[in-house]
């Protein structure tokens, strides 16, 4: 079970973005992935959900082998980068379309609670092209978590985010936080993510050094 890296290499325009990475993902547990700008944790977050297949090595998640037995992890929470919304429909609105895709789930309360646990509960009706940069984020973290996934992946959750937002996003890593699912966070601030990371993999120049924190 969890997930596994082994020696993985990602090449990009003859430059290795990844070089040699080898690591374990464990359920229960709240990474942290930490480094530079451009020290390739997006990259290896991208790696790690099938967005993106290795050059070299070999990714597992419970046994399987993304891009050969399986194309992406089944139940995976994802904001990456910026996430893309349709602007001229309500917060709500594109919530329930990404939930439409999976019928069971497309509950009204689900998405009243997705909101609501990222402070946007008044917003639910307003434009996604009305949201300042920061509810921009917040409903991103609202469509990664709503599903409840085994795998959450956060790529910089405190982008745009004020104090109070920053806080919420903490607040919601642990109570995400279960015996059943694999977190991990990436951010270049260290006092966020020492914050709600059980342990901090610092990322150098596309490779990683495991440390505690
Ligand atoms: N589409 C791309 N093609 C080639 N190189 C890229 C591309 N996107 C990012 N890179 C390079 O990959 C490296 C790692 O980037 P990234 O994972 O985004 O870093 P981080 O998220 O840690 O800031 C950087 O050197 C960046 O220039
Ligand atoms: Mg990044």
């Amino acid at each position: 079970m969890g997930m596994i890296l082994e020696h993985v290499t990602k090449e990009l325009n003859g430059r290795k973005v990844l070089n040699d990475i080898s690591a374990v993902f464990e359920e229960g547990h709240v990474y942290g992935l930490r480094g530079y700008n451009g020290s390739g944790k997006t990259m290896l977050l991208r790696v790690l959900c099938g967005l993106m297949y290795p050059t070299e090595g070999r990714v597992l998640y419970d046994g399987k082998e993304l891009g050969r037995d399986i194309e992406f992890p089944e139940s995976v929470g994802l904001l990456i980068e910026n996430p893309a919304f349709i602007g001229n429909l309500s917060a709500a609105k594109n919530l329930e379309l990404i939930l439409s895709l999976n019928p069971k789930s497309c509950t009204e309360e689900r998405i009243e609670h997705a909101l609501s646990s990222v402070g946007l509960a008044e917003a639910g009706k307003l434009r996604y092209s009305r949201f300042s940069l920061g509810m921009k984020q917040r409903l991103g973290i609202a469509a990664a978590i709503m599903e409840e996934p085994r795998l959450l992946i956060l790529d910089e959750p405190t982008n745009a985010l004020d104090e109070d937002g920053i806080k919420m996003a903490a607040d919601l890593i642990r109570d995400m936080k279960s015996p059943d699912r694999i977190i991990i966070v990436a951010s270049h601030e260290k006092e966020f993510l020492n914050s709600v990371a059980d342990e901090v993999i610092e990322m150098r120049e596309g490779r990683i050094q495991t440390d505690e924190k």
